[in-house]
């Protein structure tokens, strides 16, 4: 058996500790039958660590993530936090952990299961066979740029944050951009603001400079708000979209919309070495919390994309997302997904998490 790898286990806040059991179930079943050799550990983050030791990022936590091969992050924050200090809200622990790890590319696939194309926002034909990437800047841009704050001036309080780039920044963003879109369909659209931001302008002239490099690469360049309309018009002509980390955060809500409900897509954050971080992109939903309700989908699928990006385990990894094709097509639907279709059978977090173990197993028998 290989040596031990280390998987950190971050709960976290409302729906998390119940997206993050049945994500768990997976990654164990995986691990004991491909004899992965994973060690996993679970630690508090978030709301949960605020409420348990005062802070959202412990530093315990924070030592555990450092020295894990990879994490799996449930979803952090609720109401009940928004009256913290700011610097010790549930949100702040996860930017820390995204700059501490210095967790820069931050992959967000946005696939439409044929199954799911009624459960899209859009006409079922503009977005059958929707298979994008995005690929958000992620310890960067104006989430992180100094000086940012609220203060006095001439008698009146003023906010303020500010929205910077470095080269060295863009340029890693770009290659990684490039590097995906190679094993994709080779297309690849920058989002900026350069009509009006020159960070932006600064990032298209870095994306066309490293695309140079790229020739087989074909690169276009698009302004943000374009993009927000042409995400909700004509979603397919996108292969991998690369921007930065506001647009990004924004524009992937949109594009997980699309593909039925925001509880199906799960996320990648990389650093430099490939080592990273897996959430699935909803958030903590406090509204449903404790009713066993989410849906734990874009948990597995993010169990999935840590096999397939970090631990390079491809062969369990395709056999999580087949196993969660077959649960969708067999009608296995959480409230999120249904449609109210003949056919479809509304199920709960848990039910879930076993039918896709289920699936995982009968797979593996055939
Ligand atoms: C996301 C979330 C976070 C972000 C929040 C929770 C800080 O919306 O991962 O998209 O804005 O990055
Ligand atoms: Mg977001």
């Amino acid at each position: 058996m290989a040596q031990a790898r280390k998987i950190v286990v971050l709960p976290g806040d409302g729906i998390g500790p119940e997206i993050i059991a049945e994500g768990q179930k997976i990654l164990e079943a995986v691990n004991e039958r491909h004899d992965l050799g994973l060690s996993t550990r679970t630690c508090v983050f978030g709301g949960a660590a605020y409420d348990e030791t005062g802070k959202p990022l412990p530093g315990e936590t924070l030592a555990a993530c450092r020295d894990a091969d990879a994490i799996l992050l449930g979803a952090i924050g609720g109401p009940q936090y928004d009256e913290a200090p700011r610097e010790l809200r549930p949100e702040r622990g996860l930017l820390g952990l995204r700059s501490e790890l210095g967790l820069f590319a931050n992959l967000r696939p946005a696939l439409l299961y044929p199954e799911l194309a009624d459960a899209s926002s859009l006409k079922p034909e503009l977005v059958a066979g929707l298979d994008l990437m995005i690929l958000r800047e992620l310890t960067g841009g104006i989430y992180f740029g100094q000086p940012r704050g609220i203060e006095e001036r001439d008698g009146e309080r003023v906010g303020f944050n500010t929205m910077v780039y470095r080269e060295s920044e863009i340029r890693r963003i770009a290659v990684r951009a490039f590097e995906i879109a190679r094993q994709r369909n080779s297309r690849l659209c920058s989002v900026d603001k350069a009509n009006v931001l020159e960070v932006s302008e600064l990032w298209r002239e870095i994306m066309i400079d490293v695309g140079k490099s790229y020739p087989d690469v074909e690169l276009s360049h698009m302004y943000v708000d374009n993009a927000a309309m042409q995400l909700v018009r004509a979603p397919k002509q996108f292969d991998v979209m690369v921007t930065g980390n506001l647009f990004g955060d924004v524009l992937s809500d949109a594009a997980a919309m699309l593909t039925g409900s925001i509880g199906m897509l799960p996320s990648a954050s990389l650093d430099e070495s490939g080592k990273g971080l897996y959430e699935p992109i909803h958030g903590s939903a406090p509204d449903i919390a404790g009713q066993g309700v989410a849906n734990p989908l874009a948990t597995i699928l993010s169990v999935s994309m840590m096999l397939r990006y970090t631990l390079r385990e491809d062969a369990a990894a395709d056999a999580i997302d087949a196993a969660v094709s077959s649960v969708l097509a067999a009608g296995c639907r959480c409230r999120d997904i249904a449609t109210g279709h003949a056919g479809e059978h509304v199920i709960d977090t848990q039910e879930m998490g076993d039918a896709v173990l289920a699936a995982l197993q009968a797979g593996e028998k055939a």
